[in-house]
């Protein structure tokens, strides 16, 4: 696997324009097995998380091409039904297939995802929406198994605000015969995304962005054509890198109003930032104040940048405290912090950071998305050479972050292993 040689320190200073969305275009990729038809989308982001998706599209007969930034789907001819284990255990989000294979095909067979690099991460509440919606649900050697005839809504309370159950059961429902409620629904604007995808697909849907998303089933939805939203988490953590080099960074292509709380919570570490319609330019202070931070889902601070807040409280004059409610054992870059002399003790879901002046460069390794943007942050102010190991899961999440930083001054090359 590729790894990046960083040589620290470095103030970043420049621009950079924001990607498409991940967590919106994989959801937005799925959904075209709804349509029996051709889809398009533009503003797509080309990562290795689009290219599994693709992949798992072929293995359901659904041919795809993405050349700059526009994906063109042809979902007229599934032939398979089954996302096999070797696509779903190298990306999650492989199981948005069941809804829409369900509801449009009345079969899907999904492998159940397992753990991930930061503990447990079930889907019950994906199959207990599907089950609400009438569907036969067995676990088959490792596989969901769902059949139904048709579809009906149904009303339902999801226990936790999940983004990917939401996501499913919406699409789900898109087809079923009647009305769904969907009633603690996650409000992330990658829902809000998707909805406003499918609905001018044909879709009959409202209240999304709210708690509760109605949606009215529809016996078929055209051809899906969308612009995907920016990447609210990249523009997070090129914030996060101008307040932690104490830089000046003009970050294009984004959505401001997407990161409040992100934003808010940089402000209070001394950024200036200064925000004009898709665009805002962030100004790190001479030395980063610390503060709290407790994750949650959106609106409140997102765990997307749990790791990244971290890598920059790590070098505030002070002591901060971060909690994570959404993940509690979401933790795997703090050793990897400390190795580059970060001082954090954790005790449980709460991480006492306590601010250093300086940082060495040593190897690290990170084992998912946002534990390697903030290892690579924290390796831009080290003195000396961090070597990221693994940056297999940067390239999962992050289109280019190797040119992107380079171009705003930090000396960062990728490794070919
Ligand atoms: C999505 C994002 C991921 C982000 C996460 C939380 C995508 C592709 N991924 O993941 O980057 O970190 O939201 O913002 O969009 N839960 C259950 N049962 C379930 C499903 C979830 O208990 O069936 C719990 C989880 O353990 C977690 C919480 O719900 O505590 C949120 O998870 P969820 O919103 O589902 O995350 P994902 O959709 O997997």
């Amino acid at each position: 696997m590729d790894s990046f040689l960083i040589r620290g320190p470095c103030r970043l200073e420049g621009s950079v324009t924001i990607s498409g969305a991940k967590n919106a275009m994989l959801p937005l990729m799925a959904s075209s097995l709804l349509t029996g038809g051709r889809c398009s989308f533009g503003n797509v982001p080309d990562l290795r998380d689009t290219r599994t998706m693709m992949k798992l599209l072929g293995v359901l007969g659904v041919s795809s091409s993405l050349r700059d930034g526009h994906l063109e789907i042809d979902a007229s001819t599934v032939t398979s039904f089954e996302a096999p284990y070797d696509l779903v255990r190298t990306m999650r989000a492989s199981i948005y297939s069941l809804g829409p294979l369900l509801t449009r095909y009345g079969t899907a067979r999904v492998s159940l995802p397992g753990g991930c690099a930061w503990g447990p991460r079930p889907v019950d509440l994906h199959i207990r929406g599907i089950i609400a919606l009438g569907a036969k649900v067995r676990i088959d050697h490792g596989y969901i198994d769902a059949t139904a005839d048709r579809l009906h809504g149904a009303e339902m309370i999801l226990s936790v605000p999940s983004v990917g159950a939401t996501v499913n059961i919406m699409m789900a429902a898109v087809l079923a015969d009647g009305i769904t409620v969907i009633d603690n629904a996650a409000r992330e604007p990658e829902i809000v995304e998707l909805a406003g995808a499918l609905k001018k697909a044909g879709a009959v849907i409202s209240g999304e962005g709210t708690s509760k998303i109605t949606i009215e089933g529809v016996t078929e939805i055209g051809e899906i054509m969308h612009d995907v939203i920016p990447d609210r988490i990249e523009a997070g953590t090129f914030a996060a890198a101008a307040v932690l080099t104490g830089g000046r960074i003009q970050i294009d292509n984004c959505r401001p109003d997407h990161l409040h709380a992100v934003l808010e919570k940089l402000r209070e570490c001394g950024a200036s930032i200064e925000v004009s319609g898709n665009c805002m330019i962030v100004t790190g202070p001479g030395t980063i104040r610390p503060t709290d931070v407790e994750t949650g889902f959106y609106p409140a601070f997102p765990t997307d940048m749990q790791a990244q807040i971290m890598a920059v409280l790590s070098r505030a004059k002070g002591s901060s405290t971060i909690v994570e409610h959404v993940y509690p054992d979401r933790f795997t870059h703090v050793p990897e912090l400390k190795r580059l002399g970060a001082k954090i003790n954790l005790d449980g879901n709460v991480a006492v950071v306590n601010g250093v002046d300086s940082f060495e460069g040593a190897p690290v390794m990170a084992t998912d998305i946002r534990a390697s943007s903030a290892l690579i942050l924290a390796g831009l102010v080290a003195e000396g050479e961090t070597k990221v190991l693994r940056v297999y899961h940067i390239d999962r999440g992050y289109e280019q972050l190797e040119e992107k930083l380079g171009a705003l001054g930090a000396d960062i090359k990728r490794i070919k292993e």
